[in-house]
């Protein structure tokens, strides 16, 4: 990615390039219908469509439906698996500081050799629960920034409703020397005293000031997601939660919808590489397999496409080029199947029909000294 200096010197032909992309999406949008007919597209145009594809297919402030997921994203792998994601044409990269993994991911977006330039990746990133009190959101976002090495993020979501107490930090260290933001001691690390409306209205003012362009939430349930708008200057953008075909929590998704809050879906595949052995695996369930194998796609790539067909953006992570491909929704043979393989309702009905309210992420079961089931 292009930054600094370098970003400067193609600041002016930015402009330009969004009326050549404006023009070039209303050019792709009409491919991809054509595409749906014809169901061949070769590997160049493809590699072209793929990247443009991703902002096209974007919500309403500009934000891809498809992105990659960061949450285990070995370090050692952060420069190579950013490089091609960028190369393959992701824009959206959700990060988090509790992956311990953000100082890595900053200097992948650096050094990386695709030059994109900033003004065209989406990053997210999340305030970690023991910043929630109003005085300490800005230093965790720009110790995020800093580990990050931007100057502003599109979007900070609230990881999760829950206050914990203040960890301190030494901002001008890149990286985390420990996890303890990530211990919550079961539980007996809560802040009780801290509200979510003067989380909110810290985080407002980060927009306020630039250094954010939309905020969010994450695993937020429905009724905490409504007292916030009766509170909120600036409304939440996205609501980041679980889902996947066994957890499709469908009246979420409506009150969002309803609500102009556009819905994230998180672990879209089931989170093979975090689930433990005796739990679900989505990806070999035999109802998705067959569907798959009758429309020539992988499993994965169902799920992906059955969430946007719900509106949700997806964000899968990966650190494999294959899967990477096969996640932006291009197949083996480098054909864009997003579009050319719609569900049909029948079809989104049997998928609906698996549902079976099964979370992955369980935080009752992480805080039994002190137990807020969030989702309960
Ligand atoms: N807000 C929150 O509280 C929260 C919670 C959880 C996750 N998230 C975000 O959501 C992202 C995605 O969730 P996730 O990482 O839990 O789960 P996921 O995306 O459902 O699954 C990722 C796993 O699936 C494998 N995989 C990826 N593409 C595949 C494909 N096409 N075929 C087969 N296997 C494939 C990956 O392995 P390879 O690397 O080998 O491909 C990885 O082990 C996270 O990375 C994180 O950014 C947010």
């Amino acid at each position: 990615m292009t930054s600094g200096g370098r970003q400067q010197t193609i600041i002016n032909s930015i402009k330009l390039r969004h009326i050549i992309l404006s023009v070039l999406g209303i050019f792709i949008l009409y491919s991809s219908r054509v595409a749906q007919h014809t169901n061949k597209i070769n590997k160049n145009n493809m590699m072209k469509m793929g990247s443009s594809f991703t902002s096209v297919a974007s919500t309403a402030f500009n934000m891809p439906k498809i992105g990659l997921g960061t949450l285990g994203l070995d370090p050692t792998e952060a420069k190579t698996t950013i490089n091609e994601a960028l190369s393959l044409g992701y824009r959206l990269f959700d990060c988090a500081p509790v992956y311990f993994n953000e100082n890595d991911i900053g200097d992948a977006f650096h050094e990386a050799t695709t030059g994109v330039p900033r003004s065209d990746v989406f990053i997210t990133s999340k305030l970690a629960g023991p910043f929630h009190r109003a005085e300490h959101v800005e230093p965790a976002l720009r110790k995020t920034l800093n580990d990050l090495r931007l100057g502003y993020l599109d979007l900070f979501l609230v990881h999760w409703p829950v206050a914990f107490k203040y960890v301190d930090f030494d901002p001008s260290i890149r990286g985390w020397d420990n996890e303890d933001i990530d211990d919550s001691e079961g539980g007996k690390n809560f802040d009780p005293t801290v509200s979510l409306r003067d989380t909110w209205h810290a985080m407002e003012s980060l927009v306020d000031k630039g250094l954010v362009k939309h905020i969010g939430v994450a695993n937020f349930p429905v009724m905490l997601l409504h007292d916030m708008l009766s509170y909120s200057r600036i409304p939440p953008a996205v609501n980041q939660v679980e889902i996947h075909p066994y957890n499709q929590q469908p009246k979420l998704l409506e009150y969002c919808n309803s609500r102009n809050i556009t819905v994230q879906a998180y672990s879209p595949l089931g989170t093979p590489g975090f689930k433990e052995s005796d739990e679900p695996h989505i990806l070999s369930d035999p109802v998705l397999n067959e569907m798959a194998r009758s429309k020539g796609i992988t499993v994965a790539q169902l799920c992906l496409q059955w969430s946007l067909q719900r509106g949700c953006s997806v964000i899968a992570k990966s650190s494999n080029i294959r899967h990477l491909e096969e996640n932006l929704l291009v197949n083996h043979k480098n054909e864009f199947v997003s579009g050319a393989v719609q569900l049909s309702s029948d079809e989104m009905d049997k998928i609906a029909a698996l549902d079976r309210g099964y979370r992955f992420f369980r935080p009752e079961e992480w805080w039994p000294e002190n137990p807020v089931p969030v989702f309960h």
